[in-house]
């Protein structure tokens, strides 16, 4: 039998993707212990012939392990988390699933950006607590929001944007200018984005390259009253230099959704500060793209077992020429 070892609590529990798992008579060993490092991988891994992983880090020690193992396959995007080289130097490939979860990662910084433009979580609290307290916000339409990656998450975003009326302006050096021109999007730099922008939107890849990407010094270029979401990964921001802008008011709000560590140390100042929107990394954990993302991951091994490839390869040297 083949045996399927997950490490992200959303795999085969949507959708039709349970239904299809028992169809094919895969057995799904779950990983998912958070007080453990590796979510409780070590004591299956051996087992495992396909891995389906969530956030946990697929390291080279813990592939040493992996003596079955044909393939490792991401549960979504950001593959910041997977040591490729490792796995390639085991032949094993590596598959994402692009676009699987980019509208739902796009309707989250919509809501997030409401969020900041209206004060929703400030009000809801004020009236469960008894109090009443109305503020007078911002309308989003009209505003210019700044997208920095303009992949599949960034297009999404751009779409829905310009449906609630905003200016969208984006950098990426990889920006599809076709699609960029026929929706109206302004490419730009990423300095000139972020002191134009009212909103900025992080949706770049994770990893080293891209680690504080937006730092002190980037925050300094952004307008007092802007907001900055990221809903890409922890390392992209510098927290210390956010809650410093933020603290100073030299920035308007922010928005995360990501963080270094998960869950994060709250004694940060930036959890101490009214004008930040938190979620707890749930950008793609919507029942739709959870759906697509696991009905995706099914498909890749089903190629896999008859000698095809993924959809997406990050490592296609494991394939030969
Ligand atoms: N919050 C969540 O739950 C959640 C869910 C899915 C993905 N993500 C994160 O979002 C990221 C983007 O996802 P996607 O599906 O759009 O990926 P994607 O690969 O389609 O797009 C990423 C884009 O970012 C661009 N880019 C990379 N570095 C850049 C930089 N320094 N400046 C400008 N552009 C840069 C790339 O050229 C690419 O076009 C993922 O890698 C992942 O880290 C978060």
């Amino acid at each position: 039998m083949t045996v399927i070892l997950t490490t992200s609590p959303g795999f085969g529990k949507y959708g039709r993707v349970p239904h299809r798992l028992q169809e094919l008579g895969w057995e799904l060993i779950r990983c998912v212990d958070t007080s453990k490092p590796d979510g409780g991988v070590s004591d299956h891994i051996a087992r495992a012939d396909y891995m389906v992983v969530g956030l946990v880090p697929v390291t080279d020690a813990m592939l040493d392990g992996a003596t079955k193992l044909k393939a490792v396959l991401k549960h979504g995007v950001g593959v910041d988390n997977i040591d490729i080289p490792a796995c390639t130097a085991r032949g094993l490939p590596v598959a994402n699933t692009p676009g699987a979860n980019a509208d739902a990662v796009a309707e989250l910084a919509i809501g997030m950006m409401l969020c900041l433009a209206r004060n929703i979580p400030g009000g809801h609290s004020s009236v469960v607590t008894g109090g009443w307290d109305r503020r007078v916000g911002s309308q989003i339409g009209g505003k210019v929001l700044g997208i920095v990656g303009l992949g599949n998450i960034g297009r999404s975003l751009a779409r829905m944007a310009h449906g609630l009326g905003m200016q969208v302006i984006a950098t990426d050096p990889y920006a599809d200018k076709a699609f960029a021109a026929a929706n109206q999007i302004e490419l730009v730099e990423l300095d000139a984005l972020l002191s134009r922008a009212d909103y900025v939107s992080l949706h770049v890849f994770g990893g080293a390259g891209n680690a504080s990407l937006v730092d002190a010094e980037k925050l300094a270029l952004m307008k007092p009253t802007a907001c900055l979401l990221n809903l890409a990964r922890g390392e992209v921001v510098d927290l210390d230099a956010l809650a410093a802008a933020l603290h100073q008011n030299r920035l308007g709000g922010a928005a995360i959704d990501a963080y270094v560590s998960e869950p994060p140390d709250i004694s940060h100042p930036i959890f101490s500060h009214p004008h930040v929107v938190f979620m707890p990394h749930s950008g793609a954990d919507t029942l739709e793209a959870t759906e697509n993302v696991g009905l995706m991951n099914i498909a890749d091994i089903e190629e896999l077992m008859v000698g095809g490839r993924p959809r997406r390869v990050l490592n296609p040297e494991v394939f030969g020429a």
